[in-house]
């Protein structure tokens, strides 16, 4: 975060609060994050893509409550003027009690249950992100009996997906999520509409169709991680041309477009991100150009990022615990050094190869380093948090480690392999520390065991 800092007696602080306090205080492990940063990258975002966009479209910023989602948390990005966009019951269940207002949210996922799609139009979420052809049905009929109107996108694979530096762009979507606008097998495509017969463009049609459906616009979201903007021009000149298809075919102009999250964070210093200015001016001229040259006003404009926002306001604090030193190869050795957390609070490593960093944060210390790969505690040997770091020689049990970059997709992927706790949530500012999220206990983990009769 960037109010992180090491304080006159060498500690590491975040937020005002030291991470010794922060320790004594909660426990380790423990995860903390900064009020401040969250709330100054969710402004980045939200002011980057309005200047860029201004004056042809709004912009509005879902923040993608997948990425770490508390009530807190849904209200700090709510009084940024953000949105907050979730993908079950559950993360909608979050933001309603944190006050988010039901029109600012909007309900993703590739399989929502009847009453999952009946909680949100209930509720009066914003939108509703259609996945398929069944769900525009379902949708419908529910929407239908509730006698309300369902504001729907739709999600569509416009054949591009983005990782880091690279783009691939595909013909076909061999994937789980979204509608294609590849017409399907055996289906002649006209001259004219090479979108007949595509999922996407049948959705559409069904939508405009369909009772208690109000089509508001397309949704896209291409990947993870993603460094340049690349990717999100392509996704939505891809996206442009379907509108305007739309437009000419069907005569309906849909209002908004969607261009998803995705948005990467620097987990190590080799990792450059873009800024989300230069992010938005590259994506808003792109947008520009291609409304101008199909005829189009530029649609009302949405993103969603959760990484970018919650990634870097976060870190991990782990108490050092079991050491050894392991000849790797001639003279080269790896201090393996265990903390009292791991692959139950961050999976990342594990799922993904994700690179971490740490640093040494309860102390100054000069001097010395030492190869060093941080483990955790868990009953598996792919149990690392930070694979190869140099960390001071001097680094014994007690010393407490700090992982940062870890506010996105640690708390919200942890479990509970091997009965271990899930870690507390804090947040800190201006000198002070606040729980968002309380640390698990055991007796809430036997509590859901049946044979346990408490006294
Ligand atoms: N919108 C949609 C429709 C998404 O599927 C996602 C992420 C986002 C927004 C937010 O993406 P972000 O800006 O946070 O990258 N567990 C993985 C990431 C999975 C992302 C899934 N969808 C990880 O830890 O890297």
């Amino acid at each position: 975060p960037s109010d992180a800092l090491r304080n006159d007696r060498g500690e590491l602080s975040i937020g005002g609060m030291s991470v010794t306090e922060l320790a004594q205080k909660h426990g380790t492990p423990l995860y903390v994050i900064s009020e401040s940063d969250f709330r100054a990258r969710a402004a980045a975002f939200r002011d980057s893509f309005a200047q860029a966009f201004a004056p042809e479209a709004e912009v509005d910023v879902y923040y993608a409550g997948k990425a770490f989602l508390s009530t807190h948390v849904a209200a700090w990005a709510a009084e940024e003027g953000l949105c907050v966009d979730t993908a079950s019951g559950g993360e909608l269940a979050i933001a309603l009690a944190g006050g988010v207002p039901p029109s600012r949210i909007g309900l993703h996922g590739n399989n929502k249950s009847d009453a999952e799609i009946t909680r949100a139009l209930e509720a009066g979420v914003g939108r509703i992100i259609a996945d398929s052809l069944d769900e525009i049905e379902r949708i419908s009929r529910i929407a239908t009996a509730l006698g309300v109107i369902a504001p729907v996108m739709l999600r569509l694979t416009p054949g591009v997906h983005a990782s880091t530096h690279e783009y691939i762009a595909t013909a076909h979507e061999d994937q789980k999520f979204g509608l294609s606008l590849t017409p399907v097998p055996g289906f002649q495509a006209e001259d004219a509409n090479p979108y007949l017969g595509s999922p996407a463009w049948t959705a559409v049609e069904r939508a405009l169709a369909s009772e208690g459906v109000e089509l508001k616009g397309l949704h896209c979201h291409i990947g993870s991680q993603i460094f340049e903007p690349t990717g999100f021009e392509l996704a939505a000149t891809k996206l442009i041309a379907f509108l305007e298809r739309i437009q000419a075919g069907l005569g309906v102009t849909l209002a908004e477009l969607d261009l998803g999250g995705g948005h990467g964070i620097a987990y190590t210093e080799a990792d450059a991100p873009r800024h989300p200015q230069q992010i938005a001016q590259a994506l808003a001229a792109t947008v520009k150009a291609a409304c101008a040259e199909h005829g189009l006003a530029v649609p009302r404009i949405s993103i969603e990022p959760g990484r970018a926002i919650a990634g870097p306001a976060g870190i991990t604090l782990y108490t050092a615990g079991v050491q050894k030193d392991v000849v790797v190869e001639g003279d080269l050795t790896r201090r393996y050094i265990a903390v009292d957390g791991g692959m139950g609070d961050n999976a990342r490593p594990v799922l993904y190869d994700a690179d971490y960093s740490a640093v040494l944060a309860s102390r100054r210390v000069t001097g010395e380093h030492t190869l060093s790969r941080i483990v955790g505690k868990h009953c598996e040997s792919g149990d690392i948090v930070v694979r190869n770091v140099y960390l001071p020689s001097a680094v014994a049990a007690g010393d407490i480690l700090a992982v940062p970059a870890t506010g996105a997709y640690c708390h919200s992927l942890a479990s509970n392999y091997n009965y271990l706790t899930r870690p507390a949530v804090v947040a800190v500012k201006d000198g002070t520390s606040q729980v968002l999220i309380r640390r698990e206990t055991e007796d809430q983990m036997l509590s859901r065991d049946t044979g346990f009769n408490p006294a």
